[in-house]
């Protein structure tokens, strides 16, 4: 069941992005509600009712939130939930979770100089726990351009919320730096640099380069889990289609495509 909250109300916080973010077409069309249950099921309603590509679903809070794996998310008020609606190409499918979590390593250490990392698949962490999470939803399509939607939540004050059912702990910006972090600013930031790295798309190895190099997980012994299946060796690398090659005990390498992974 949808929330639907007036818009662009006086107290929309993200107001002054109309006037000062630069970009094309990410965040041109920005649609605020205070509530939601989910800023996924907003934006992907917006994508089938043919949204402009680049429209962006920014909630005050979330009472629904989902991550990967049917797994909870958290977002109390004062932290980032927005998802982007995005018409890509089929073929560049595997690199928007590269693009998002570029964009959010690369606003996050722009705006409070703090340094993240990716834990593959699209975990950013800051010195090992979970600041932010990416999820990736599209439809399925015989057009060459895909609707797909890009959520990305990002920790900036988690107060006394608890996280619970990660792996991994859960920090967020405030924490980590100290100090109070303008969330406008990251999310301008944010907009900013995932509409640059999508344009850059179609020459995708520098940004499977910039990817690969902020990969936390390589050269690491790792679980992963992707579905029933659990397996256990050295994450060796990443090829270009965002999968990782696992080295199993016995010496075998297995490619996996999506899963999620534990670091030992
Ligand atoms: C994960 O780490 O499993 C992914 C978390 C993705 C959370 C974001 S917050 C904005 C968007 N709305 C949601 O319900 N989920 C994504």
């Amino acid at each position: 069941m949808l929330s639907f909250s007036v818009m662009n109300t006086a107290d929309n916080p993200y107001k002054s992005l109309e006037s000062t973010l630069g970009n094309r077409f990410v965040g041109r069309n920005l649609l605020y509600f205070p509530g939601v249950t989910s800023t996924m099921d907003i934006a992907r309603q917006e994508a089938r009712r043919g949204a402009p590509e680049g429209t962006v679903v920014i909630a005050g809070e979330q009472t629904l939130g989902r991550g990967r794996s049917h797994r909870t998310w958290l977002t109390p008020p004062d932290n980032i939930a927005l998802s982007v609606v995005l018409y890509p190409e089929v073929s560049w499918l595997p690199y928007l979770v590269m693009i998002a979590s570029l964009s959010v390593v690369r606003c996050i250490e722009s705006i409070t100089g703090l340094t993240a990392g990716i834990k593959w698949p699209n975990d950013i962490l800051i010195d090992g726990k979970k600041i932010s999470g990416i999820l990736i939803e599209n439809e399925i399509s015989r057009d060459k351009k895909v609707p797909a939607v890009v959520g990305i939540g990002i920790n900036v004050d988690l107060g006394e919320a608890v996280i619970e059912g990660s792996a991994l702990p859960a920090t967020s910006l405030e924490t980590e730096a100290g100090k109070a972090i303008d969330k406008v600013a990251l999310v301008i930031s944010l907009l900013t640099e995932l509409e640059r790295l999508y344009l850059q798309l179609p020459e995708y190895h520098t940004i499977f380069k910039e990817w690969q190099s902020r990969l936390v997980t390589l050269g690491k012994r790792v679980v992963v889990t992707d579905g029933d299946k659990v397996m256990e060796g050295i994450a060796e690398s990443v090829d270009e289609a965002g999968a990782i090659l696992l080295v199993l005990d016995d010496g075998s390498v297995t490619r996996i495509i999506g899963g999620d992974v534990t670091l030992r």
